[in-house]
This record gives structure tokens, sequence and C-alpha cells, in this order.
């Protein structure tokens, strides 16, 4: 059955009470679209764990930088219909901009020091825009679980971290990183690259598991472990390295000796195009 699409917040609101009047459970699955394996498995979990999945689809201008990708971001709207027909996705939310930033709209929500490190450092403001985005979106829709992907690692600490700071009655499930045969991760902003770059961006999953080899094997010593993960990515041509960062799962703050649990995560150039992988090692 092909979804209903809602473009207001009446709409989707209505479509979302009619379903509760039905005693079922809500899901929210929130992307930008171009959408891929990587989100449809965030739809399956949701209608694993709701009886109504909503998928929003929306990219969030706020959450891109003046020199960011935000015209060239890849919209694929008939296509992601089709998927979202495909996965049994109940309602499409796609808001305009101005539904979801009206004029005069100027309260934004920060989740400070989580927001400011790794990911945030390399983009002021990114997760400001992410957090407010994804509130809105928990106020319109309501949804009783919400599905996000391990892919980004720090915006789910993030919106973890937003939940519980502002008694946001949504449960947060978040699902593991879907990935290419080769090992990239799958994300929108694969399509970017050329066959060169594309080839070459298993480097960073290859890295992130050379790390994981060596905490397994004993090494404790996380700055000597980052440094390797530099030089790996230093040494795959057509590659920058933005971070590589060894990190507590729960502050994102840098560890010096590994105890304990850890994620490792990277964010590395390619021409325009910057990619992010992460592993967690418990
Ligand atoms: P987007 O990049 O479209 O991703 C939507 C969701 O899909 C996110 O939770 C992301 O982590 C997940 N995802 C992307 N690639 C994945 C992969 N390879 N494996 C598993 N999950 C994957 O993230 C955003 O949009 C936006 O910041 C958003 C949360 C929608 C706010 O605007």
């Amino acid at each position: 059955m092909k979804p209903r699409i809602a473009e207001t917040v009446e709409e989707v609101r209505q479509a979302v009470q009619e379903a509760r009047g039905n005693r079922k459970i809500v899901g929210l699955v929130p992307t930008m679209g171009a959408l891929h394996a990587g989100h449809v498995s965030l739809i399956q979990a949701a209608k694993k764990g709701s009886d109504f999945v909503v998928v929003s689809i929306f990219v969030n201008p706020t959450q891109f930088g003046p020199n960011e990708d935000l015209a060239r971001y890849p919209r694929s709207f008939d296509k992601d219909m089709q998927i979202c027909a495909d996965a049994g996705v109940d309602v499409i939310f796609a808001p305009s901009p101005a539904t979801i930033y009206p004029p005069g709209f100027r309260t934004f929500v920060e989740v400070t020091q989580l927001q400011d490190v790794m990911c945030g450092a390399a983009r002021p403001g990114h997760f400001r825009g992410v957090a407010t985005v994804v509130l809105k979106l928990f106020n319109i829709v309501q949804p009783d679980t919400a599905y996000f992907g391990q892919k980004d690692a720090q915006q789910t600490r993030i919106i973890q971290q937003l939940v519980t700071d502002l008694n946001v009655p949504v449960r947060i499930v978040i699902c593991p990183v879907v990935r290419e045969p080769d090992g990239l991760a799958l994300s929108s902003r694969n399509q970017y690259l050329d066959a060169d770059q594309r080839r070459r961006a298993t480097a960073l999953y290859q890295t992130l598991q050379d790390a994981e080899q060596q905490i397994r094997s004993g090494e404790k010593n996380a700055v000597a472990i980052s440094a390797k993960m530099r030089a790996r990515i230093e040494a795959t041509p057509g590659a920058k390295l933005d971070y590589a960062a060894i990190v507590d799962a729960d502050s994102l703050k840098p560890v010096d000796q590994i105890q304990g649990g850890v994620l490792i995560a990277l964010a590395v150039w390619f021409g325009a195009t910057r990619l992010i992988d992460n592993l967690v090692v418990s």
C-alpha cells in the first residue's frame, strides 16, 4: 500500500491521532531522504517495534553550515516514496522548510559539550540544528519510539541526552550500521564519490577494524592507536583526515588509557565529500 503523504503539521497529527485511536504504537524514523538500505533497516526496526510507522523526509537547513552541501544534497522523493511503500511505511511526513521554520522562528536547542567535539568541532552549529529539528519532529509527530542509526554515533548520543534532559516522552532505539559488502558504511553522501574515491573509501572501516584489533590484542595506549589510524588515513591517496578519535562512549571525551568500552570514530574527506564511520569496542 502507498504511504499517506503529510506535508503539514495538522495532516501528520491527524494521521497519528487516528492510529492512536486504534490503539496503535507509533514509531518515527527521521531522515533527510535519499533513502538507502541503512534507512530501510531503521524502517524495518520500526515495523517490528510499532504498529504505525511515520518516516519524516526533511533536508534540514539549520544543520548545514554556510559552505556545506545543502543545495546539492541528493533529493529523490519519488524513489524514496517507492522505498517507503515497499517497506510498509504508513505515513511520510515531508514538510516544507517554511512549515518547520516559519518566519519569526527563533528557538534552538543545544546539547552543550557533546555538540562541540568530533563532528561538532568541524561543523559548528550542526548539532544545534539536529537537536532542534529532532525535538520539533518529536513534538509534531509525538511518536512512542524513534529510530536512529549508530552510523551517526555522536548524533545518537546527543539525542539520547536531549530526551533525558528535557523529559521528552519518546523511547530511542539505536540500530546497527549497515555497510556495503566491502565495509563502506552506507550514506546518502557516498554518491558524491568518483570511482577512485569510492574504492579508497574502504580505508575508513579498515582503519577502524585495525584499531579494534589492536585493542583486542591488549594495546591500552589510545594515543598510539589513534596515531596509527591517522597514519593509515594519511597514506590513502586522495584522503584527508578530519579526525581520528578514541573517546568514552558516554562523555565523548578522549581517553588516554583504554579501560572498558570506547567509541572509535573517524571523519575523512575525499575531495569535497566528508565521510564518517565508527565502531564501539566493548
Ligand atoms: P540521514 O542522514 O538521512 O539519516 C537518517 C537516519 O538514518 C539517521 O538515524 C542515520 O544514523 C541513519 N543511517 C544513515 N546511514 C545509515 C547506515 N549506513 N546504517 C544505519 N543507519 C544509518 O541523520 C540524519 O538524516 C539527520 O541528521 C536527521 C536525524 C534526520 C535530522 O535532520
